[in-house]
């Protein structure tokens, strides 16, 4: 790592968000998906996205299979490179909500102090979902094929398999997608937006 920059200032837009969420009838923020690869963020993710936006709000979806092409391709699977995976698309996810969007995160992100920093980043406007599916389930699932080779040893550092996933203590949102299919995981989505970001007339 190179050392801190010295000798950098802030510039103020002026214009604050009360005035981005007047002109958008709705508050920017970010809805932090976590959970076991598997467990549904993703589809959840992206089905929220099209729900929302065909209702008119500001959205957008990061996710971790697509930002590991681009902004993080230079990182892999270690704790370290996890921590700053999550560093970056925390910072990222904040500037969208701070642009005016409900910026919809779909990450592992399996440490509770990465997540703890990804909170910092968006201040007040981070909620934290967790989707809730246990290994066994996304195992049985297991879409992409990736338990099955992490189980043969094939991929090293796998979570639920070879490395940890530290479950959320206090989400602001459980959606269990064991319990739930996905119209009904998305519709829990959709409440808690219209109750959380709309802006009441
Ligand atoms: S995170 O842990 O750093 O938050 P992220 O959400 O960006 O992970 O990426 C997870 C995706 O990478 C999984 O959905 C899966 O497709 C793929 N992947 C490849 N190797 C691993 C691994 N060792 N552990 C977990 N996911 C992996």
């Amino acid at each position: 790592m190179n050392a801190k920059p010295t000798n950098i200032f802030t510039v103020h837009s002026r214009i604050d968000a009360p005035a981005r969420a007047e002109r958008n009838r709705h508050k920017g923020g970010v809805l932090w998906l976590t959970g076991l690869s598997g467990a549904g963020k993703s589809t959840l993710a992206v089905e929220t996205e099209r729900a929302l936006f065909e209702t008119g709000y500001h959205v957008y979806v990061l996710d971790g299979d697509n930002l590991r092409h681009g902004l993080n391709s230079n990182l892999g699977f270690s704790h370290e490179d996890r921590t700053e995976n999550i560093r970056r698309v925390g910072e990222v996810a904040a500037l969208f909500a701070d642009a005016g969007f409900i910026c919809v995160s779909a990450f592992i992100s399996p440490y509770r102090a990465d997540r703890a920093s990804a909170r910092t980043a968006a201040r007040e406007s981070f909620h934290e979902v967790y989707v809730m599916a246990d290994v066994a389930t996304c195992e049985r699932r297991d879409p992409k094929g990736l338990y099955e080779r992490a189980r043969r040893g094939e991929i090293p550092d796998f979570t639920g398999v070879s490395a940890p996933y530290e479950i959320p203590e206090s989400p602001e949102l459980t959606v269990d997608t064991m319990a739930l299919d996905i119209e009904k995981s998305v519709q829990r989505m959709l409440d808690y937006v219209e109750k959380n970001f709309t802006l009441s007339d």
